[in-house]
C-alpha cells in the first residue's frame, strides 16, 4: 500500500516519527514535506496530499498540523477527498467503515506518537463497508 503523507511546521514533530514507523511496517511512503520547523502554510500540504490521492499516486494520505484540522480542511477541498480529523481510534475506525475516509489528519498538539500509532492502524486496517453508506457518500454531491 502506498501512503502519502504531509505536514506543516507544527505537525512534523508527529510526521517524522510516524514516517519512520510505517516506513518499517513495509508501507511504501510519499513524502511530501514540510522537512522543517520553519514557519509555513498547512494548505499546501493539505493539498498536495490530497491531488496525490485524487490523481491515483497514492492510496491513502495521511496528514499532520497543530490540530489536524486545517490540514484536513484544505485536503477536503480537493475533488474526490473525504479526509477526517480523529483524536481517538474509534472514529478513525468508523470515517474508514461508513464514510470512505481516504485522508486521515492528526493534531501533533493534540495527541501524543503512541495513540497516534493506534489511531492510524485502526484506521489502515478498517474497510469500507459499502451499500447504504455508499448511498449516503453518492448524496454529498
Ligand atoms: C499553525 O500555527 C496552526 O494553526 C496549524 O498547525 C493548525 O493547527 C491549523 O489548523
Amino acid at each position: 500500500m502506498k501512503l502519502a503523507i504531509s505536514c506543516d511546521h507544527v505537525g512534523i514533530i508527529l510526521k517524522n516519527p510516524i514516517k519512520d514507523w510505517l516506513t518499517e511496517l513495509g508501507y511504501e511512503i510519499i513524502d511530501f514535506g514540510a522537512n522543517s520547523e520553519e514557519r509555513t502554510d498547512y494548505p499546501i500540504y493539505g493539498k498536495l496530499v490530497g491531488e496525490a490521492i485524487s490523481e491515483g499516486k497514492a492510496d491513502l494520505g495521511i496528514v499532520f498540523c497543530g490540530t489536524g484540522v486545517g490540514i484536513s480542511l484544505s485536503a477536503n477541498k480537493v475533488s474526490g477527498i473525504r479526509a477526517v480529523v480523529c483524536s481517538e481510534p474509534y472514529s478513525a475506525k468508523l470515517s474508514k467503515e461508513h464514510n470512505n475516509t481516504n485522508v486521515l489528519a492528526l493534531g501533533s498538539r493534540v495527541v501524543g506518537l503512541e495513540l497516534a500509532k493506534m489511531i492510524i492502524t485502526e484506521w489502515i486496517k478498517a474497510e469500507f463497508e459499502g451499500g447504504r453508506h455508499q448511498d449516503r457518500i453518492n448524496m454529498y454531491k
